[in-house]
């Protein structure tokens, strides 16, 4: 078990594409077995490979459902449908929160570690944390979209997610 460093809002690395995977050796293994050490360290529900300094189409997402660990190589959003509101946090930006406009479902195409294609169908907080996870590879964080700060003073019922 190998926890990696988490980079921060301030690293640029944050703001560049990640480019696909075309390798499913056991260096994406040992990488994806450490992304999730490394989120559930963390408390999180999931984490995209830019986050741990690599550029790489890499996500790794629990929600803490039936589905367990997902593993999500070279993922595309295929479809989304309908609308969900709520707070959204990031392990790259600590301490801070944000109410985010999501889809409310999401269909999206991946590979598994060993390179299979698969399909998968999120709804809710999956849906939510697909599409955090995926804007992630894309340089986009969750504060540039959000639509207003949450401050420590206000009523929160939700528990704390980040991703
Ligand atoms: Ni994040």
């Amino acid at each position: 078990m190998s926890i990696r460093n988490i980079v921060h809002i301030e690293d640029d690395l944050l703001r560049k594409h990640s480019r696909p995977v075309t390798r499913f050796d056991d260096r994406l293994h040992r990488l994806l077995d450490d992304m999730a050490d490394t989120m559930y360290d963390a408390n999180g529900v999931g984490l995209a490979a830019p986050q741990v300094a690599v550029l790489r189409q890499i996500v790794v997402i629990d929600v803490g459902d039936e589905h367990g660990l997902i593993e999500l190589i070279n993922p595309q959003i295929l479809e989304t449908e309908g609308t969900q509101e709520g707070p959204e946090g990031c392990l790259s930006v600590p301490g801070r929160r944000g109410i985010v406009v999501r889809p409310s479902r999401v269909k999206v195409s991946f590979q598994d570690r060993y390179g299979n294609p698969q399909e998968l169908v999120g709804e809710d907080l999956l849906a939510r944390c697909i599409m955090h996870e995926t804007d992630h590879l894309k340089g986009q964080l969750y504060v540039d979209i959000m639509e207003r700060e949450i401050f420590e003073d206000e009523e929160e019922d939700e528990e704390e997610e980040e991703q």
